[in-house]
């Protein structure tokens, strides 16, 4: 039995401020992006998921009764791991055949595998007739990333991908869950400029931040750095208790939130001006006291800002390579990038890829 198709997308997405708050339960504004992923849903009328990546020419088949990950760094494990949380949800599940596509760049930062997982998401909401809102579909994504890809990630993602609206950020609460699209000036323009270094995030430098938050809110006696105030931190240093890397992570993820709770007021404002101001800062806080920058990131937002135009810059999303993120004045982007491109061929010897973009979504 073949059925009527269906079809699900989603954006990219990337992190405009908030570097690693999401899972101490912080504040993180992000935007979605032009560039998606789509998948497509065909019933088969058998128990089996077919998955085809139509790009890579990859494809395989699983019994939905035993969904499980495949190889690791997979990205069939983003779109099964789905799945397996619509069943563990009780989604009446029937077979399907899931054809993919994405122009979402991987590998550089700009979350390829949440876009998979939120289209996957969308189709399969359709397909299986389920009626989980919005934020249960993030977490659906977000429990994909846990249990099938060993990223122990938050929500800023998958919430940012899902809840992206043109022309807007997205302004996220990761504690309390609220999400609020805050209008973005229309003079605002982004290029996303990538480093070439690949980063992957299923590696373990992503999940050994994460244990050393929450080694600093142990020690500090709060639930999430989201709890933590400079002044427990300055006490903890001071007593010896917080030392070495837990205390550079919390002394970021305090001086995160802040800025992008003053971002979000500035955005409002219509201040981009501020907003860059506050970037360049939080890639500064990354690079000194997070220590999820690289020679190569440190270099592109260095560069980015020194060129007329550009409000600020810093690396987004989960570091280590990836990309940089410009804001740059609307009219002066075109000869940003050829400035940038100039820049990096003369010291790297290659034109590194870009991406001129507005705030993306539905
Ligand atoms: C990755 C993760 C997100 C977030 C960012 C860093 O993109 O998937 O959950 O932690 O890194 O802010």
């Amino acid at each position: 039995m073949i059925s009527a198709q269906t079809c699900g997308h989603a954006p990219g997405r990337a992190e405009w401020l908030g570097n690693h708050t999401d899972y101490n339960d912080g504040l993180v504004i992000g935007i979605g992006l032009e560039v998606g992923a789509t998948v497509t849903a065909r019933s088969t009328g058998d128990r089996q998921l077919v998955l085809r990546a139509l790009d890579l020419g990859e494809s395989l088949a699983l019994g939905l009764h035993a969904l499980r990950p495949v190889e690791t760094g997979s990205w069939a494990n983003y779109a099964i791991g789905v799945a397996a949380g619509f069943i563990a949800r009780g989604a009446q599940a029937h077979g399907l055949e899931l054809e993919i596509s994405s122009t979402v760049p991987m590998g550089a930062g700009l979350s390829s595998s949440a876009a998979l997982e939120c289209a996957t998401a969308r189709v399969l909401q359709q397909a299986w007739s389920t009626d989980f809102d919005d934020m249960e579909l993030a977490r659906i994504g977000q429990e994909a990333e846990h249990k099938f890809a060993g990223v122990r990630c938050g929500l800023l993602d998958q919430v940012t991908s899902l809840f992206a609206k043109r022309d807007h950020a997205v302004f996220f609460d990761c504690r309390s869950l609220v999400v609020e699209r805050v209008p973005v000036p229309p003079e605002a323009r982004f290029v996303i400029v990538q480093s070439g270094v690949k980063h992957a995030l299923s590696d373990g430098a992503y999940n050994d931040r994460r244990t050393e938050c929450e080694e600093a809110a142990r020690i500090l006696g709060v639930e999430k750095l989201r709890d933590a105030t400079s002044q427990m931190l300055d006490e903890g240093e001071n007593s010896g208790r917080l030392q070495g890397a837990p205390l550079r992570r919390a002394r970021h993820v305090v001086g995160e939130n802040a800025r992008v709770a003053a971002a979000a007021e500035a955005l409002r404002a219509g201040d981009l001006a501020a907003v860059g101001c506050l970037m360049n800062e939080s890639h500064e806080s990354s690079r000194t006291l997070f220590e999820n920058s690289c020679e190569e990131l440190d270099f592109l937002s260095s560069e980015a800002r020194s060129i007329s135009g550009c409000l600020g810059a810093r690396l987004t999303g989960g570091g280590f390579g990836g990309a940089v993120l410009a804001l740059v004045d609307r009219g002066r982007e075109d000869d940003f990038v050829k400035s940038i491109s100039k820049r990096v061929s003369r010291t790297w010897g290659r034109v590194p890829q870009t991406l001129v973009t507005g705030a993306g979504g539905a």
